[in-house]
């Protein structure tokens, strides 16, 4: 099967597979974050099949949607590769990703990396910032059914990763559990001048924010 062709099949089944997924985690993710991993590429000597096949599968079974289970992704992924005729070695790298992908608190040592990892790593935290990240979070968040802000609920910086997964928190505590973390934890420069600007546009959001919340504007 051509390059093609596999990214074409692959686009396919990941918009199957997604179907009913909630809208910060659906087929637009998985679109912006592909495309920002071969922007971020260009500037990279990756293997741009082993990055695009990363970034359009890292999402196919978020463990969060599946009462915690982290291997289901990593093996969908390879059952579906495995049925197109992918070699192995791609295969393996592809797996890699998905398997250490996630933010999980922050507070986990990451058990692995490589340098597609790196970008498709940046594109999926892009996609967490900015304008388009805050639309996530809210909408993460109702479909949580969460409280938008609690100021009598701080947020908490140092959870582990199980804590992290089952917090009920207000919305506005991921910001600071998560989000204003991300830009120092870029991989790449081009992820890291990406980042900066969207961080910049969520500090000047949550001030704004607490403005209107006090009502001071
Ligand atoms: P990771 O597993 O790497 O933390 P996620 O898939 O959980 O990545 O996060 C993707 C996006 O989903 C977040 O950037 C955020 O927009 C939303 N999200 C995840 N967890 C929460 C949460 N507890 N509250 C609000 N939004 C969340
Ligand atoms: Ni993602």
């Amino acid at each position: 099967m051509t390059r093609g062709r596999v990214i074409e099949q692959t686009i396919e089944f990941v918009k199957q597979t997604l179907a009913d997924a909630e809208g910060g985690h659906d087929w637009w993710h998985v679109f912006r974050v592909w495309q920002l991993s071969t922007r971020i590429a260009e500037t990279e000597k990756a293997s741009l099949l082993v990055v695009e096949l990363g970034a359009l599968l890292h999402d196919i079974a978020d463990s969060k949607f599946h009462d915690g289970n982290e291997e289901l992704g990593p093996r969908k992924a390879r059952e579906f590769l495995v049925s197109l005729g992918v070699e192995e070695a791609i295969i393996e790298q592809v797996e890699m990703i998905i398997t250490h992908i996630s933010f999980k608190g922050g507070n986990e040592t990451q058990q692995f990396r490589s340098l597609e990892l790196d970008i498709v790593q940046d594109a999926d935290r892009l996609d967490a910032l900015g304008a388009i990240g805050i639309a996530r979070t809210f909408n993460y968040g109702g479909f949580k059914n969460r409280e938008l802000y609690n100021p009598d609920i701080k947020a908490n910086l140092s959870m582990t990763k199980e804590e992290y997964k089952q917090s009920t928190a207000p919305t506005l505590n991921h910001f600071y559990e998560k989000l204003l973390l991300l830009k120092d934890r870029m991989n790449t420069p081009t992820g890291r001048m990406l980042a900066e600007q969207r961080h910049r546009f969520m500090e000047v959001y949550l001030a704004e924010f607490y403005k209107e919340w006090n009502g001071e504007c």
